[in-house]
């Protein structure tokens, strides 16, 4: 049977001797008695060279007399842990006689001659060093999500113009050959007149599907139109006055400048909400509000934030938990390279709310 993981001292000398944190453990007269392999790295000397030895070759002379006093008092009064200086670093001394900050935390079990004591040492220099490397590949992480979305975004609009050029022009020329041969023949047959009819169903059809594609992806109105013009358009477009809803706009005057990446994914987050508040929350909603913002980014910079709110049902329990469907999720997936986060919930009118934040860099002029 295999011994459970907390008894088995051979598992828990392995993890002590594999920590990350130099382990130092001394007797109760202070010489070392466990050394592991990040204390032979941190201090420069192999474990050979310090069991047996005193705990004083680790610290400058200066605090040597005063530790082992501390370390007295510590030991006589029987099992504890606590950190010594958990937040102020001391002085350590490694093998080459260099002094360095250290973060310790001590721990003592057993009483009298058969106390021990043992220090987990943390050089703070090491952590800096991590949290700085986390927070560089955080910002590799955003800049290639960045460039992604932008090259989507060029390839999106290249598509939208081979579309528009080759089929929408194609549709358009077997429109105008079919008016030129009814033109031809003034007096045709009734079986050739229903299939001109057929033909020109297929082709307005042809038109229909173009429209909608090239719109899907990349609308040839942002070219031409600011954001805050674009979602006027976008309104428009899905008939939402024309049904009976009200729509309240607010958006920030600067966000007029914005560019691209961020005005084609806030452009299409927006689309995403009122298309979706038109298929699933009617007719119960018969309000809207589009709100676009830009506050101060955490750290630094900006970003952009906006609220698309309905008072029609809602999700029903409220949850922040993701929906299916593929709409929300590629929004969703778009907001997350841009290094920012979409939600849903409930809006201030009990229906659905959908809020959307991501950084802006040089997008805005
Ligand atoms: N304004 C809203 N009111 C109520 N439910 C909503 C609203 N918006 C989205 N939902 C719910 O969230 C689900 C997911 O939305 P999502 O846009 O991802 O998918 P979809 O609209 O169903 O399909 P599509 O992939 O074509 O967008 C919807 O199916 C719907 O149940
Ligand atoms: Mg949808």
């Amino acid at each position: 049977m295999i011994a459970p993981y907390s008894q088995d001292t051979g598992h828990l000398e392995h993890i002590v001797e594999i920590a990350h944190e130099a382990v130092v453990t001394i007797d109760a007269g202070q010489r070392i008695v466990a050394f592991n392999r990040s204390a032979e790295r941190m201090f420069g000397y192999r474990r050979d060279q310090m069991l047996g030895t005193a705990l004083e070759r680790l610290l400058p002379g200066s605090v040597a007399p005063h530790h082992r006093q501390l370390v007295r008092h510590f030991l006589d009064r029987g099992p504890q842990d606590r950190a010594m200086a958990p937040r102020r670093p001391v002085r350590a001394r490694n093998a080459g006689g260099e002094e360095f900050p250290v973060l310790v935390t001590i721990y003592s079990t057993g009483h009298g001659e058969s106390a021990v004591a043992t220090a987990v040492v943390v050089d703070p220099r090491e952590r800096r060093d991590s949290n700085e490397q986390l927070r560089r590949l955080l910002e590799e992480n955003r800049r290639n999500g960045r460039q992604l979305i932008k090259r989507e975004n060029d390839y999106r609009r290249t598509l939208a113009k081979l579309i528009h050029n080759d089929l929408a022009q194609e549709a358009v020329s077997i429109a105008v050959n079919l008016e030129l041969a009814r033109k031809r023949m003034p007096q045709h047959s009734d079986e050739l007149e229903s299939l001109f009819k057929r033909i020109e169903d297929a082709t307005r059809r042809v038109h229909d599907t173009v429209d909608h594609l090239i719109n899907r992806t990349r609308p040839p109105l942002l070219d031409n139109l600011n954001l805050p013009q674009a979602v006027d358009d976008c309104i428009r477009r899905l008939g939402i006055r024309e049904s009976g809803m009200s729509v309240d706009t607010r958006i920030d005057p600067q966000i007029a400048g914005i560019r691209d990446p961020a005005k084609t994914i806030a452009y299409r987050i927006i689309q995403e909400s009122l298309t979706n508040i038109m298929r699933h929350a009617r007719p119960a909603a018969t309000r809207i509000a589009v709100h676009l913002g830009l506050e101060a980014a955490d750290g630094q910079g900006w970003q952009l934030m906006m609220h698309i709110d309905d008072d029609g049902q809602g999700i029903t329990p409220p949850t922040n938990n993701r929906l299916s469907g593929v709409g929300l999720e590629q929004i969703r997936e778009w907001c997350t390279a841009l290094g920012g986060e979409l939600s849903t919930g409930t809006s201030p009118w009990g229906g659905f709310r959908l809020s959307a934040r991501f950084p802006i860099e040089d997008e805005l002029s």
